[in-house]
């Protein structure tokens, strides 16, 4: 399996911590469905931490889900969700706990990848608490990337080392399809900006393969939900989507999709933000200036356009410009571009330079053209 583009989904974690049910994820998934946002792109539904007992089966060695909250097993489950077209996602840990201390799969990587893959699971996301000392982090998830390419199903690898031990240096050995390259995300703009910030230098480690994965979305939280702090303005989680969008992270939704407001299902569904997420060349985001807290990101799109975007971190206005010669054209002879905003529409000529003033929290995000002077 060759991960091409940033994979897209929703993942429990975020509104519901450890109140997972087979209900739950069914709804969500219905709600996917019929929301649009399958349609958008959306295809992973994650079961994130606390979905097993306590205690694996002493026969089998085997993780046993929790009974009370999957009475039918995750099997069932995963055929519901592959009968809407969906794909099943779930959790475990390289340590001896998960981060919630349920059982992880140390040393059980082979029985586990075995029963994941048996289920009809699709994706794993393998955290990194409770690991034994003796073995280093990159052996951890080499463990499980055997494990995995040996299990006979396609199952997408999300590591969530959280970037400790200099992940990025050695996850692209593992097998992993994403790695997250930040701590855990809360429903808060210091959360949001300190994230964003986080990822100045590691643009170099993302690529079609293995994502840099900037965590969960916590666009519609609203402040509720097991993340939930203050939450943000429609437009604070307007930037947040489109820088995530960007950066070429993996788009996985943390709010309560059944129950998402209009303004909330038309963010995360903005076709031209995905499609710069998306784009077939996956290129690598380069940042144009040097402020990490009001940061001007570039990338150079399939087909010639390019992906611009203006992010504004600081609590006071800032000018932000710049010359079309840093983004890697030349004012003499090439050519003016056509800057479309994607959430406006808005389209405005941009012949050598660039030059905007931005309120406190605000952004731009445009796709640009080249066009003949
Ligand atoms: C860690 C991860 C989170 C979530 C929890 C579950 O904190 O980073 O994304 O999976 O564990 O316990």
């Amino acid at each position: 399996m060759i991960q091409k583009t940033p994979p897209l989904g929703w993942n429990s974690w975020n509104t519901f911590g450890c109140e997972v049910s087979d209900q739950l994820i069914r709804e969500t998934a219905e709600a996917l469905v019929s929301s649009g946002l399958k349609d958008a792109g959306y295809t992973y539904v994650v079961i994130d931490d606390c979905w097993a007992q306590k205690e694996r089966d002493p026969v089998t060695g085997r993780l046993v889900p929790d009974g009370k909250k999957f009475p039918e097993g995750i099997r069932p489950l995963a055929d519901y969700v592959h009968g809407l077209g969906l794909k099943l996602g779930i959790y475990s840990c390289a340590g001896e706990f998960t981060c919630a201390q349920y059982p992880g799969s140390y040393d059980y990587e082979f029985v586990d990848a075995e029963a994941f893959a048996e289920w009809g699971v699709d994706f794993l996301k393998y955290d990194y608490c409770f690991r034994p000392r003796e073995t280093p982090g990159h052996l951890l998830y080499k463990r499980m990337g055997a494990a995995l390419a040996n299990c006979g199903r396609d199952i997408l690898f999300s590591a969530c080392s959280w970037g400790a031990d200099d992940t990025k240096n050695w996850i692209k050995t593992t097998g992993a399809h994403m790695w997250r390259s930040t701590g855990d995300i809360w429903d808060s703009w210091e959360s949001i900006k300190k994230l964003a910030m986080q990822q100045t230098d590691l643009q170099e480690y993302n690529a079609p393969g293995c994502f840099n994965d900037m965590d969960m979305l916590v666009v519609g939280m609203n402040g509720s939900g097991h993340v939930g702090l203050t939450g943000c303005t429609a437009e604070e989680y307007r930037l947040h989507f489109s820088l995530w969008a960007l950066l070429a992270s993996p788009l996985i939704i943390g709010c309560d999709v059944r129950s998402m407001t209009e303004e909330t299902r038309a963010i995360l569904s903005n076709r031209e933000a995905l499609a710069i997420n998306q784009d077939p060349a996956a290129r690598q985001p380069f940042m144009i200036n040097s402020h990490a807290d009001r940061p001007i990101w570039v990338r150079q799109l399939d087909g010639g356009d390019y992906a611009i975007g203006l992010f504004n971190f600081l609590d006071n206005e800032s000018r932000f410009h710049f010359s079309i010669a840093d983004m890697g054209l030349s004012r003499v002879c090439d050519r003016q571009l056509e800057f479309r905003d994607v959430w406006s529409g808005e389209t405005r000529l941009v012949k050598g330079f660039y030059c905007e003033t931005l309120p406190a929290h605000g952004f731009r995000l445009f796709r640009a053209k080249l066009r003949s002077l």
